[in-house]
C-alpha cells in the first residue's frame, strides 16, 4: 500500500523531508493504517527517481516517531499507532442544478440489516448459478473482443434473447430489433429519450412503480398517474395528451393484477388513435406461479406500437444489469446511436456470458430450480398473510412475480407503519410508498424472494405484531 507522493523540485525542505511529511500526514490522518506495507525504499526510489538514501532517510524519521517499524524479513509497516479517520471533506463551490438536487432516491437506506428482509425486488442470492455463470464468463473473458462493440448489443446476444422471448412468452422478433441494456430501467430510459421531448406528457399506473416515473420525470416528461382497477390501468382516464403510456401489463406493479386482454385491447387502440407509444415491462413473469398468461401486448400489437422490455434481474440477479428492449424499426437507429453517445455498448464479456447461459439451456435450467423454490414461498406467504390477517387486511391476488401486496384496513401513517415494521425486525414498504399522485392505500408490498423459506411463518407473525402495536391506543 502507498499514498501517491508528489516531490517538488522547488521545494527548500528537501527531497527526504517532503517524502517524510507526505507519509506522517497520510498516517496520521489515517490513510494509511496500521498493517498497511510501505513500498520497499529501493523500489520507491526508482519511482521517484532519487537516490535510495533519500527514502531510508525519510523512512528512518517515520521509525523514530513510531509511526512505522521495520519487519524481520525486510520492509516497513504502518505501526499499531494509527486508525483510519475520515478523510476530510473538501469544500466546494459546486452544487446540482435545482432539476438534478430534485432526483429522489428510491429505497434511500439499503444497507440496514433486518432479520426478515421482505422488500420486493429482492432474489435468493443462494439459488443464483455460480458454478455455472463463472464457466460461462470465464470462457467469455478468454475471447473478449479488443475494440468498442455495437451500441445494440452483441448479434448473438440478441439472437439468443430473440429466441428466448419466443419460447418464453410467444413473441417474434427480429434480433436487429432487440436492444441490449443495463437492466429494465435504462432500457425504459433510451426509450424515453427517443419518444419523449420536455414538458410531453407521459402515463404511468398509480399506484405504480416509483422509480420509473422518476426517470420518466428526470427526461422532462410531464408524468401523469393514471388509476388501477381489477383489470389494470384503466384506460379510459389516460390523459389524451400522453404520447408515451408505461404499464406491467402481465403482473401489475405493486397491486399485482393481470391486464384483461378486453383492456389490451382496448390500450392498443387508444394508443393509435392519440398517436401513442406504449412501454410494455415484464420485469417477473418468468415466475409466473398460477393461471395460463396472456398475450403480451407486444403480440396484440398490429401497429407498431408497443416497445417490449425485458429483464434479467428476477431471473438471475439485478446487480448483473442486464436487460433489453425489442423495438420498433423506426425507433431503433436513434436508440443505437444515443447508446452510442452515452456509453459505446454493452460490457462484452457479461453479454458473452448470457448468450453462453441462454445458448446451452442454463436459464431454463435455473428457472425451473428458481421456479420451485419461489412457488413454495409465494404459497406459505399467501397462506400465512391469509390467516394471519384475518378481518385485519386482505392478501391481494396475483398470478406471478416474487411478491404478495396486502391491503389494511386501519389507516396507519406509512411512517408509522414504517417504524413498527423495523422495531419487528421487517424491512418491507409500505404500499405508500407506490404512489406519487394520489392518496395512498394503507398496506405492505411483501416481497418473498429474498427470505428463507422457513422463516415466513415468523415473518408474518413479525407483520402481525408490528400491525398490532401500530394499531394500539397510545397508553
Ligand atoms: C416494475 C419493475 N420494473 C422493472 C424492474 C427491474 O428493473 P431493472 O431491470 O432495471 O433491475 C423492477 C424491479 O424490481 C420492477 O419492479
Amino acid at each position: 500500500v502507498q499514498v501517491e507522493l508528489f516531490i517538488d523540485p522547488t521545494d527548500d525542505r528537501g527531497i527526504a523531508t517532503q517524502i517524510y511529511a507526505q507519509l506522517r500526514d497520510a498516517i496520521t490522518d489515517g490513510r494509511l493504517v496500521t498493517g498497511d506495507r510501505l513500498t520497499p525504499s529501493r523500489m520507491l526510489a526508482g519511482d521517484l527517481g532519487v537516490s535510495r538514501f533519500t527514502v531510508t532517510d525519510a523512512y528512518a524519521r517515520l521509525s523514530a516517531e513510531g509511526l512505522i517499524e521495520g519487519r524481520a524479513g525486510g520492509g516497513s509497516i504502518v505501526s499499531a499507532t494509527s486508525t483510519r479517520a475520515e478523510v476530510p471533506v473538501a469544500a466546494s463551490g459546486l452544487a446540482p442544478t435545482p432539476r438534478a438536487a430534485h432526483i429522489a432516491r428510491y429505497a434511500p437506506d439499503p444497507t440496514v440489516d433486518a432479520r426478515f428482509d421482505l422488500r420486493p425486488g429482492r432474489i435468493d442470492p443462494t439459488l443464483f448459478p455460480t458454478d455455472t455463470w463463472r464457466r460461462c464468463t470465464v470462457r467469455a473473458l478468454q475471447h473478449a473482443p479488443p475494440a468498442y462493440g455495437d451500441p445494440a448489443g452483441t448479434i448473438e446476444l440478441r439472437t439468443a434473447l430473440a429466441r428466448w422471448v419466443l419460447h418464453s412468452r410467444g413473441i417474434s422478433v427480429d434480433p436487429m430489433d432487440i436492444v441490449v441494456t443495463s437492466g429494465a430501467q435504462h432500457a425504459i430510459d433510451l426509450v424515453a429519450r427517443v419518444l419523449v421531448e420536455p414538458g410531453t406528457t407521459v402515463a404511468v399506473e398509480e399506484p405504480g412503480y416509483p422509480p420509473v416515473s422518476e426517470l420518466l420525470r428526470v427526461n422532462g416528461a410531464n408524468v401523469t398517474g393514471v388509476p388501477v382497477d381489477d383489470q389494470g390501468i384503466v384506460v379510459d382516464a389516460i390523459p389524451p395528451s400522453a404520447r408515451l403510456v408505461y404499464v406491467t401489463p402481465s403482473h401489475q406493479y405493486p397491486l399485482g393484477m393481470t391486464l384483461s386482454r378486453p383492456r389490451r385491447l382496448e390500450l392498443l387502440r387508444w394508443a393509435n388513435t392519440h398517436d401513442a407509444a406504449i412501454v410494455e415491462d415484464d420485469y417477473d413473469t418468468e415466475f409466473r406461479h398460477s393461471a395460463r398468461p396472456l398475450e403480451p401486448l407486444q403480440r396484440l400489437d398490429e401497429h407498431g406500437r408497443v416497445v417490449y422490455i425485458g429483464t434479467f434481474s428476477k431471473t438471475l440477479a439485478p446487480s448483473l444489469r442486464i436487460g433489453f428492449a425489442a423495438v420498433p424499426r423506426t425507433i431503433g437507429p436513434a436508440i443505437h446511436a444515443l447508446r452510442q453517445a452515452i456509453d459505446w455498448c454493452p460490457p462484452a464479456p457479461t453479454q458473452a456470458a448470457m448468450a453462453t447461459f441462454i445458448d446451452e439451456g442454463h436459464l431454463q435450467r435455473h428457472l425451473r430450480r428458481a421456479r420451485r423454490v419461489y412457488g413454495e414461498r409465494r404459497h406459505l406467504m399467501w397462506t400465512a398473510l391469509t390467516e394471519k390477517l384475518a378481518r385485519r387486511g386482505r392478501a391481494l391476488p396475483s398470478d406471478a412475480g416474487l411478491h404478495i401486496t396486502v391491503l389494511l384496513d386501519d389507516r396507519i401513517p406509512d411512517d408509522e407503519l414504517r417504524a413498527n415494521t423495523r422495531a419487528n425486525g421487517l424491512r418491507v414498504p409500505p404500499l405508500g410508498d407506490s404512489y406519487r399522485f394520489t392518496t395512498p392505500r394503507c398496506g405492505w408490498v411483501v416481497g418473498f424472494g429474498a427470505i428463507p423459506t422457513p422463516d415466513i411463518p415468523d415473518a408474518v407473525d413479525a407483520l402481525t405484531t408490528a400491525l398490532d402495536a401500530a394499531t394500539q391506543p397510545p397508553r
